[in-house]
């Protein structure tokens, strides 16, 4: 079963993603982080920077994947997912920025783009720990309801409530928010081999509770985490809000013995 831990902040969301992706850096120095833009992860990447500096531990091998980028963006803009994976993760962690790819939206070479990607994960020898966020539709990555759960990075069209939820990040002007996306698909993020999903908010609380509670479907793409063997959600109070068996994982992770490891 996905392990749901309902935390009181992002910030100790944050620390339980540091701890364990600092304890997969020393175990393993070249390991291959799976990274996601929006503000969910933001806590998370500030509590890893802490925790790298602090510890002093040796990033200098630490290589990552995105998730997503828009298609047609300039990478130079503000908001491509290019720029925002170097402005909050690898500037402040101290990452080599060549060994940090994000999917490639340039329409001259789009069509190919997915499955180069895919490729280079493969060559990378798969992704060690993904993080994800999660849309207020149940979306991972820019996987929209109704995306097969078995696909690879491939172009999407966003809807139109993902390009509400952005806009924020475009002045508020829809008429700037990209349509098409090129995002790592269901089945791509599900080979990776530990997934930590976050998600706060009283928004997410729909999205949340059909993703753990419901039926697996692609109408709901984030219920994929159902399949996968190695899967931690972390969410905090409103977004667990609607979780029927909330006080079980409360009681669960409260209680969890030393040799019950995630
Ligand atoms: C971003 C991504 C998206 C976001 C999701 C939630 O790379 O893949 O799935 O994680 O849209 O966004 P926030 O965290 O801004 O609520």
């Amino acid at each position: 079963m996905t392990e749901i831990i309902i935390v009181k902040s992002q910030e100790e969301a944050g620390e339980i993603y540091a701890r364990c992706t600092a304890d997969l850096i020393r175990r393993k120095p070249d390991c291959v982080l799976g990274l996601a833009t929006g503000s969910s992860p933001l806590a998370a990447y500030k509590a890893l920077a802490d925790l790298v500096h602090k510890e002093g531990i040796d990033v200098s091998q630490v290589r990552g994947f995105a998730l997503d980028e828009y298609a047609g963006l300039d990478p130079a803009h503000p908001q491509s997912y290019r720029s925002t994976i170097d402005r909050t993760v690898v500037e402040p962690l101290g990452l080599d920025p060549a060994k940090v790819r994000v999917p490639n939206g340039n329409l001259d070479t789009i069509k190919d783009a997915g499955r180069v990607y895919d490729q280079a994960i493969e060559d990378a020898g798969g992704v060690d720990l993904q993080i994800l966020g999660i849309g207020t539709d149940g979306h991972i990555g820019f996987n929209e309801p109704g995306s097969s759960l078995a696909s690879g990075t491939r172009i999407k069209t966003l809807t139109e409530q993902t390009r509400i939820d952005n806009a924020r990040f475009f002045d508020n002007d829809m008429d700037q928010v990209p349509t098409h996306c090129i995002t790592q698909g269901i089945g791509t993020i599900l080979k990776a081999r530990q997934l930590v999903l976050l998600a706060f908010g009283a928004g997410k609380a729909e999205a949340v509770a059909e993703s753990v509670e419901g039926g697996i479907s692609s109408f709901c793409p984030a219920s994929a985490l159902q399949m996968h063997p190695h899967a931690t959600v972390i969410v905090d109070e409103a977004a667990a809000s609607r979780l029927r068996n909330r006080d079980y994982y409360k009681w669960a992770y409260a209680n969890k013995p030393d040799w019950q490891s995630i």
